[in-house]
């Protein structure tokens, strides 16, 4: 088990009425994010948002749709957690948990777009089943996605990516506009970059991108 070093930023999550904290609200939010949010907006979920620079941004430039980040290290969660209630940004909500529990945060179809940026790449071969695009996940995925909704996946770990495209296109869904080096392609001016993103690209490593489409089959 994972020591809590810092339980105050526990407390200040579970005192966050954008935060949605363990088991004890998880039986009721599946299925009224509507009610949450108070429109019918899409949604659109980040797993392991980590300080939230990512989540800030698109929530920023897009207030029609609402992002929910998913992630299970308090530490990290509080910062974007502190910033939706301080600016008052009614479409951003978090979830502090794991994502192997998603399907109990969520009603089949809810998600229409799933965001996983630069996630741990657990390069030995032992622990690719904790890769979040292993087919264990991808199968969770399908159950909260709608069909036709997209995962949308960024990492600067080939070896990650290559499995990725594998597990996806194995797994029902449709891939697209793929890369293998983003800041220097046609996705790069509607890029947001995430914190490990910028560390990654500052040290001159290529950034490997793909959206997959769930086709429902
Ligand atoms: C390498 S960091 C990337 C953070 C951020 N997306 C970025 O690009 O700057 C991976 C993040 O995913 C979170 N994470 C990993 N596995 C997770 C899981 N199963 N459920 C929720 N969060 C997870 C970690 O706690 C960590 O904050």
């Amino acid at each position: 088990m994972r020591i809590r070093n810092k339980p105050w930023a526990e407390d200040e999550l579970r005192k966050n009425p954008r935060v949605i904290f363990g088991p004890e609200t998880k039986k009721n939010i599946s299925g009224h994010w509507q009610e949450f949010f108070g429109n019918s907006n899409p949604i659109h979920l980040e797993i392991g948002t980590g300080k939230g620079h990512f989540i800030i941004e698109i929530a920023e430039q897009h207030p029609e749709i609402n992002f929910i980040g998913f992630e299970k290290v308090e530490e990290v969660l509080i910062y974007p957690a502190r910033y939706a209630v301080e600016y008052d940004k009614k479409n951003m909500a978090f979830i502090y948990g794991d994502a192997q529990f998603i399907t109990n945060y969520f009603a089949p179809g809810e998600v229409e777009r799933i965001y996983l940026n630069f996630s741990d790449p657990w390069p030995k071969k032992r622990h690719h089943k904790r890769r979040l695009t292993h087919p264990r996940f991808l199968n969770l995925y399908k159950e909260v996605l709608k069909v036709g909704g997209e995962i949308h996946f960024k990492t600067d770990n080939r070896d990650f990516f290559e499995f990725s495209l594998e597990k996806l296109s194995g797994n029902g869904f449709l891939l697209k506009n793929i890369t293998f080096d983003l800041h220097n392609s046609e996705y790069a001016e509607k890029n947001i970059m995430t914190r490990y993103e910028k560390k990654w690209v500052e040290m001159g490593k290529a950034i490997y991108r793909l959206e997959a489409i769930w086709t429902g089959k």
